[in-house]
């Protein structure tokens, strides 16, 4: 993402990446395969939490970077978890690790990024507090993986959907947030109000994901178009498709097949472009990031505030 251009924040970033590749590099082979991993994500998380860090009177740099780095490892850890889960082959243009190693190899380096992250989040002393707060943060991802693993190949409802989205996504965008808020002792309804943007754009990230998963092109997403489908997650645009299209019974048959082909994500494609899924679930996200936008606090730093709602405007319009 390119909307950083005060220095300080580009030192910031920089200082990521350094603090980043630094905490891969235990081992030379750890260190081999998790420097492609560490490469190329947008950074989304450990931004949110530098900028809400820095929305207040109180940023500490030092004190920062190691939570930064610590929350992008844990989303770099769940990914290679997912990746595992979902039998993907490639993410971020590259090779998963299951794929070009095994399973076994992939298990193990996610548990690596996890205990690396723990341990900068130890080695910094920031107390109960943002422990507890990290801890709720994993046992949501993992309960909203569980959930989505539960209902492999079951049209979700709007609900269960939402529900779920919410506790992969949202709800790690969300505690970025607070925990920028908290680490620079904002006013406790301050935090909860960027806590409400980071939900709010994280329903709309994974809105636009799975949106993306259908419609996004390979080479700019770095993932195989239809990943979703053929792993039996059941998204948004196909369960508006379901509801509204025409020909939703050929996609309801393709859903409940053993194996979905590339020829059937291409017929699903076309009857969800032929609904008003896509349509439906852009205003869907749009509406999500309207929300996001009027959450932001209005006392908090005017440049941090306009990165923020940069943010947002990416959320939408990204295309990968
Ligand atoms: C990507 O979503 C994956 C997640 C948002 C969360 C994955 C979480 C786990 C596997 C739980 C384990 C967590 C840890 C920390 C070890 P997606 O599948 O919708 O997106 P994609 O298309 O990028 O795969
Ligand atoms: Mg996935």
């Amino acid at each position: 993402m390119n909307f950083i251009s005060a220095t300080s924040y580009a030192d910031d970033l920089r200082d990521l990446e350094i603090f980043l590749e630094k905490a891969v590099s235990d081992d030379n082979f750890v260190k081999e395969i998790c420097t492609p991993l560490i490469s190329g994500g947008k950074r989304l998380r450990p931004i949110l939490f530098l900028l809400c860090a820095r929305s207040g009177k109180n940023y500490f740099k030092e004190k920062s970077l190691p939570l930064a780095t610590a929350l992008e490892l844990i989303h770099t850890a769940s990914l290679v978890h997912d990746d595992i889960l979902d039998g993907a082959k490639k993410r971020r243009g590259v090779e998963t690790l299951n794929a070009k190693f095994n399973a076994q190899i992939a298990v193990l380096v996610g548990d690596y990024l996890f205990a690396k992250a723990f341990q900068l989040v130890a080695e910094n002393n920031y107390g109960d507090r943002v422990s507890l707060i990290l801890s709720n943060l994993v046992k949501n991802l993992c309960i909203g993986e569980i959930m989505q693993d539960r209902a492999l190949f079951k049209i979700p409802t709007l609900n269960e959907y939402y529900n779920r989205i919410n506790l992969k996504t949202a709800f790690f965008l969300s505690t970025c947030c607070r925990l920028g808020g908290i680490i620079s002792e904002l006013k406790d309804f301050e935090v909860e109000n960027l806590a409400n943007y980071g939900t709010s754009l994280g329903l709309a990230f994974q809105i636009v994901d799975d949106l993306l998963d259908f419609f996004g092109e390979e080479k700019v997403t770095g993932k195989a178009l239809g990943g979703d489908l053929k792993s039996g997650v059941i998204t948004l645009p196909v369960i508006r498709a379901l509801q509204a299209g025409k020909n939703s019974e050929t996609l309801k048959k393709i859903l409940t097949q053993d194996k979905i082909s590339d020829s059937d994500v291409e017929t699903s494609i076309k009857i969800i472009s032929e609904s008003d899924a896509v349509e439906y679930c852009r205003n869907r996200a749009i509406s999500h990031i309207e929300c996001a936008r009027l959450d932001l606090p209005s006392d908090i730093q005017k440049s941090e505030k306009i990165y923020l709602e940069q943010i947002a405007n990416f959320v939408i319009n990204r295309n990968r």
